[in-house]
């Protein structure tokens, strides 16, 4: 897979050198390229923002160095991602569905965000998704498009060393993960649930089923439908 970020603050993405990213960059699974968006601008002040038509406050990012910056970036078949808290939920489903994709490209707004007319016309050229990270509004798209890189690649085979541990987490089967517990068996006074050390496996896998229906209930009973 390839993936490519443009954004004004390239320098935030240098973390995706480390850990299982950076290695999965490293092995040649994942290609990630940063982009400064400034590059595709032309004047002395690298000016990628302008006051927004009709008033209010802030500013609103030109269209003109995302239209040279994309004709560049994006292939015919790579999908476009635009974080914005108006974009449809970031979900474990979406990040499978991103997985399978040859391109992913963040355009990551600041200010008021991106002239509209930017994802207008890619929307016309090819495909493109409004992804939110959740109700709440971040200073970016950078922090957003960091989460959905880190959730679409661990799900890239490879990029996860064991791709059972892929399988039994939150989400993946649309409830919220049991609890986990390693040694000591005693610990601070809290006991390890004894099913776990009966070695009787059906019995264990009946008591995470019941822990994550429970937990589910109580945190996420949106979850349940
Ligand atoms: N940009 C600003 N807020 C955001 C959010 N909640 N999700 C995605 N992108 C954003």
């Amino acid at each position: 897979m390839r993936i490519d970020i443009v954004t004004i603050f390239p320098t935030f993405f240098d973390v995706l050198d480390v850990s299982l990213i950076g290695k999965a960059r490293e092995r040649g699974i994942v290609t990630i390229g940063v982009h400064d968006l400034r590059a595709w601008t032309h004047d002395r002040h690298r000016t990628v923002d302008d006051t927004p038509y009709g008033g209010g406050a802030g500013m609103v990012m030109k269209p003109e160095p995302w239209g040279e910056a994309l004709d560049e970036i994006l292939a015919d078949d790579g999908v476009l991602i635009v974080p914005s808290p108006a974009g449809e939920p970031f979900t474990q489903k979406l990040a499978r569905e991103f997985a399978d994709e040859a391109q992913l490209v963040f355009a990551c707004g600041r200010y008021e965000g991106i002239d509209q007319r930017v994802v207008d016309h890619y929307a016309q050229r090819g495909r493109v998704r409004l992804v939110s990270l959740g109700d709440y509004v971040l200073n970016g798209g950078e922090v957003a498009a960091m989460a959905v890189v880190e959730a679409v690649t661990r799900l890239i085979p490879g990029v996860v060393g064991n791709p059972e541990s892929l399988v039994e987490e939150s989400h993946e089967d649309g409830l919220l993960e049991y609890p986990v517990y390693t040694k000591p068996q005693q610990w601070r006074g809290l006991e390890v649930p004894p099913v776990l050390l009966s070695g009787n496996h059906g019995e264990i896998a009946r008591w995470r089923r019941e822990q994550q229906l429970e937990r589910t209930r109580e945190r996420r009973p949106d979850l349940l439908g």
